[in-house]
């Protein structure tokens, strides 16, 4: 194909699992052409920017971007780049799935949960942000508006419906967040009614979290606001052997950004320990996007199997190989 795919490795673990996961579309004949450009802290060092302007035309370009994580320096003056780049291409929906794989030290079996996140408003619309008295009082600002919880909800049963799935959660907190996660709620009932082959349900976001740890398959897909959905979907990555099997996608109207749900992992960048699971499972989410199904469905293949026989997998998943004998592996069964 003549696709071709904006690349950003990323800082910590990033280039080595970016890099498996090209290893892995080429492998199976992909034929995309890559645009490699920088952010985060290696785009920082080299060019003084975290977010440099030929990283967003690329991405605006190319609209298809794998990306591995970012390190955001904390401190004052740097938004978080990933913040930055889901509001800036309206990427609204972050679709998180987890699956369980047999021959990973998860705690459950038969785990198939799609968090679809809320990516551009709610805590982390960046709105408000004061402090005053000294640093003494801090605020900032949650918005939602119905456009926004519309659009994702839709989203999410839409996705449920094109995927044959039975069941959306919705999850929210508003019996104490009146406002915001009552304008969510009650924007997210009404459009549940337009689904009447889908069964929706609703559930308070603590309980949300007890449920998903003592009975998970009660789950399908679950549709939240932006911070619930962050903080669930580690829950729900935790379920199915921790945050290295879990990919993330930023879906907007004509532009998506496929990534890991977890971070740079600086305790063990460098060490080649980092499962590259999540970044693969990233472009197989990518190429489902594209419509590439017979080649997702052979990656995902591929990676079953090399978990299960845990032959050369990584220290989280159990076994006591590297990201390059993981990978290796990977390519062989290829
Ligand atoms: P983290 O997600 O990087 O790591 C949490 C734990 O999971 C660590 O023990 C790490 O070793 C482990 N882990 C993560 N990915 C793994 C993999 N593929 N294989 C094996 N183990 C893995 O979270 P942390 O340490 O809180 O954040 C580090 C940095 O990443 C921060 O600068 C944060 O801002 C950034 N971050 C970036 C994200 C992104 O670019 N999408 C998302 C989350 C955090
Ligand atoms: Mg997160």
């Amino acid at each position: 194909s003549s696709q071709t795919i904006t690349v950003i490795k990323g800082d910590g673990i990033g280039p080595s699992i970016v890099e498996a996961a090209i290893q892995v579309l080429d492998k199976v004949g992909c034929n995309f052409n890559y645009e490699y450009v920088e952010a985060g802290l290696t785009a920082l060092e080299t060019t003084g920017e975290l977010l440099p302007q030929t990283t967003l035309d690329a991405i605006a370009r190319n609209k298809i971007t794998l990306k591995g994580p970012l390190t955001t320096p904390v401190g004052e003056g740097f938004t978080s780049i990933n913040v930055t780049l889901r509001k800036k291409f309206n990427l609204y929906s972050n679709v998180r799935p987890v699956i369980s794989f047999k021959g990973t030290k998860a705690r459950y079996e038969n785990i198939d949960i799609i968090t679809v996140r809320e990516n551009t408003e709610g805590m982390y619309s960046g709105a408000g942000q004061i402090v005053k008295n000294e640093g003494e009082l801090a605020e900032a600002m949650s918005v939602v508006t119905r456009e926004g919880s519309e659009r994702i909800v839709e989203f999410a049963f839409e996705l449920a419906r094109r995927e044959k799935r039975k069941k959306v959660t919705i999850v929210h907190k508003a019996n104490i967040l009146k406002s915001t996660s009552g304008l969510f709620l009650k924007t997210a009932r009404e459009v549940a009614l337009r689904y009447p082959d889908i069964q929706a349900s609703e559930m308070i976001v603590d309980n949300a979290c007890m449920q998903l740890v003592m009975n998970p398959q009660q789950f399908d897909v679950i549709v939240t606001t932006n911070l619930f959905g962050d903080i669930l979907s580690d829950l729900c990555a935790g379920l199915v052997g921790g945050l290295g099997m879990a990919p993330g996608a930023n879906i907007g109207k004509d532009c998506a950004i496929f990534e890991a749900v977890h971070g740079s992992a600086p305790d063990i960048a460098g060490k080649n320990l980092a499962n590259p699971s999540s970044v693969i499972l990233a472009s197989v989410q990518m190429l489902e996007y594209l419509g590439m199904k017979d080649k997702a469905e052979k990656i995902l293949a591929a990676l079953t199997d090399v978990i299960a026989s845990g032959d050369r997998t990584t220290r989280d998943l159990g076994g006591s190989h590297g990201t390059t004998d993981f990978t290796a592996a990977m390519l062989e069964r290829l």
